[in-house]
């Protein structure tokens, strides 16, 4: 099929869209939703505030049309919306979505991996920080159970699903200590482990530069224990730098939106649980399809609508983000949990 081109400001074609199905989660991971202290604690929208499944199917097709050929479900934690699968099969119906992926904490694989594979879905990366269960609660607000997570991961693998991801975030004196039990427990069971760069997303964390573990050390690190070789990209836009181990036991990736940003080449769209169009993971505003769709906008116009936010886009948050935050008093983004990474 060919498909239209739609390229931004930049030249950057629009290629993934990311569509957060719900923003609550049952963890609580320090560096996206930290537990608040006292009575103040998080919002999360009402379950009416949802985009319905018909409405991401709708919104889906349109952005296939545009050109997506990649979509990723996300959350808080997407398991948690209800019937997630019937969503996944109708996704799967939609020609052109070459790669339909989910990212989850994990917590609540074991029970729903089956379905997800027989509904359709291609992929899943689950987060898994640190193997040491004290610094795994401790992480993830006291609530999570690894083995669980772990035992998801497992499930997942033999069901066949194209090679599970896992995304582990590292932040210095917090779990730098057990990156290479982490390195060592994934390539044995042959999943994919990313190591993530601590970032500022959101407004709750508190990040500091400090706390950030770049991917040159890591891979440093890595390459003493486990021999390094670097792969090439298998696609434009990829996030994660690819590295192989030279005793062709699997591959490791690296996500440095810190110290070596991607803007340059980002094809990401992403939809949050409300509805609201993002064009980067730092910003501050979305624009509302779900207004759009909530007072029957036809296909045309919710196509034009899409095709000019994305043409006026000019986002590069990372690559300007010393310049912006030394600069700019603090302007409020979007938080990670309400629009999944
Ligand atoms: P695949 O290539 O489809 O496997 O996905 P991916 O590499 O995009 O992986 P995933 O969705 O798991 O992304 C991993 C993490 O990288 C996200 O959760 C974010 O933390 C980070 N990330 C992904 N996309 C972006 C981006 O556009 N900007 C920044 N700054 N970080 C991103
Ligand atoms: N910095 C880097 N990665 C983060 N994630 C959540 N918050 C942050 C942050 N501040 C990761 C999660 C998950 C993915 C959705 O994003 O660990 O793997
Ligand atoms: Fe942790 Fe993901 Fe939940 Fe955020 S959405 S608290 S990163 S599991
Ligand atoms: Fe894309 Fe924004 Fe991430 Fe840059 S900071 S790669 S523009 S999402």
């Amino acid at each position: 099929m060919i498909k239209n081109s739609l390229h931004d400001t930049l030249n950057r074609p629009l290629r993934d869209l990311r569509i957060s199905v719900i923003d609550r989660c049952n963890f609580r991971c320090t560096y996206c939703m930290p537990d608040k202290e006292g009575s103040h604690s998080h919002s999360f929208l009402k379950n009416e505030e949802w985009i319905t499944f018909e409405e991401i199917v709708r919104l889906a097709k349109i952005f296939v049309a545009l050109g997506v050929t990649k979509i990723r479900l996300t959350g808080g934690e997407p398991l948690l919306r209800p019937n997630l699968v019937e969503l996944v099969g109708q996704l799967r119906a939609i020609a052109g979505i070459e790669d339909l992926a989910l990212t989850t904490n994990g917590s609540l694989l074991s029970a729903h991996a089956a379905r997800l594979q027989e509904a359709g879905l291609d992929r899943i990366t689950v987060s898994v920080d640190t193997l040491d269960p004290r610094i795994f609660s401790k992480m993830n607000g006291g609530k999570g159970d690894l083995a669980g997570v772990l035992e998801g991961i497992d499930r997942a693998t033999a069901l066949g699903f194209a090679a599970v991801k896992v995304n582990a975030v590292v932040q210095r004196g917090v779990n730098d200590a057990g990156v290479l039990d982490l390195v060592r427990y994934f390539k044995d069971k042959g999943a994919v482990l990313r190591f993530i760069e601590y970032m500022d997303v959101g407004n709750c964390n508190h990040w500091d530069r400090s706390s950030v573990v770049s991917s040159a050390e890591l891979m440093q690190l890595i390459n003493r224990h486990f021999p390094l070789r670097p792969l090439a990209a298998k696609e434009f836009g990829e996030v994660a730098a690819r590295y192989e181990f030279a005793d062709g036991s699997g591959e490791v990736g690296f996500i440095s939106s810190v110290t070596q940003p991607f803007c340059g080449t980002c094809t990401r769209a992403r939809i949050s649980a409300d509805g609201k169009f993002y064009t980067c993971l730092f910003a501050g505003n979305g624009t509302d399809l779900r207004a759009l769709l909530r007072r029957g906008a036809a296909d045309a116009e919710l196509t034009a609508f899409v095709r000019n936010v994305w043409q006026a886009r000019a986002d590069r948050y990372s690559e300007l983000r010393t310049r912006i935050r030394t600069t700019h008093p603090p302007t409020p983004k979007i938080e990670m949990f309400q629009i999944g990474g």
